[in-house]
């Protein structure tokens, strides 16, 4: 629905969408802290984890999410060349890992990986329309996707760097 996904970027600057967040995701949010320099802030609990379907649900959707990217003209190009299938085993660990379920990750900072792309506001905006349709099509609930995504807020200053 095009109205939905051009409220996105603002998902990801602002935070969650409406409905607001329960008290409980606020006060996760607010408490959260960083395990390895703008990598992923940590949970409070794993209800997030557990309403996303758990790790085999996480890396279902994140690879419809990543065959989605290559499929789109905007953004396919920064991903010639890329182990593909590393990139969707840590991106589930890390989707994993913020959402407070027992991963590991044990990839790059955020912001070292992202540092030679020149991602623009644009090609990240792309990327997260890319992972809505992915999680619509697992059937994610609407405010479950958006708790996610404003959980991944917090490391758009260190991935778009033009
Ligand atoms: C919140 C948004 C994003 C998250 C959570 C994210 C997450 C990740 C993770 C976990 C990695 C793996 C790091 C490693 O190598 O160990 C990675 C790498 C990568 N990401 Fe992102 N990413 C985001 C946005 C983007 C955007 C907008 C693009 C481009 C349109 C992008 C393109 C890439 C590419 C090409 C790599 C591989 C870099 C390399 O191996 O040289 N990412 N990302």
């Amino acid at each position: 629905m095009p109205s939905r996904l051009l409220l996105l970027p603002l998902a990801l600057a602002l935070g969650p969408l409406a409905p607001p967040p329960p008290a409980q995701a606020q006060t996760q949010a607010s408490q959260a802290s960083t395990v390895q320099p703008g990598t992923a802030p940590t949970a409070a609990d794993d209800l997030l984890y557990r309403e996303l379907g758990g790790r085999e649900s996480i890396q279902a959707f994140t690879d419809d999410f990543y065959d989605r990217m290559l499929q789109d003209a905007r953004i396919a190009h920064y991903f010639d060349g890329i182990n593909m299938k590393y990139l969707k085993r840590v991106l589930a660990d890390y989707f994993c890992v913020v959402a407070g379920g027992p991963c590991v990750y044990d990839g790059v900072g955020m912001k070292d990986a992202h540092a030679h792309l020149g991602i623009d506001r644009a090609a990240f905006n792309a990327l997260v329309e890319n992972l809505q349709l992915a999680m619509d099509a697992a059937g994610v609930p609407f405010g479950v996707q958006n708790r996610l995504l404003a959980r991944m807020a917090f490391s758009h200053s260190d991935i778009i760097t033009k």
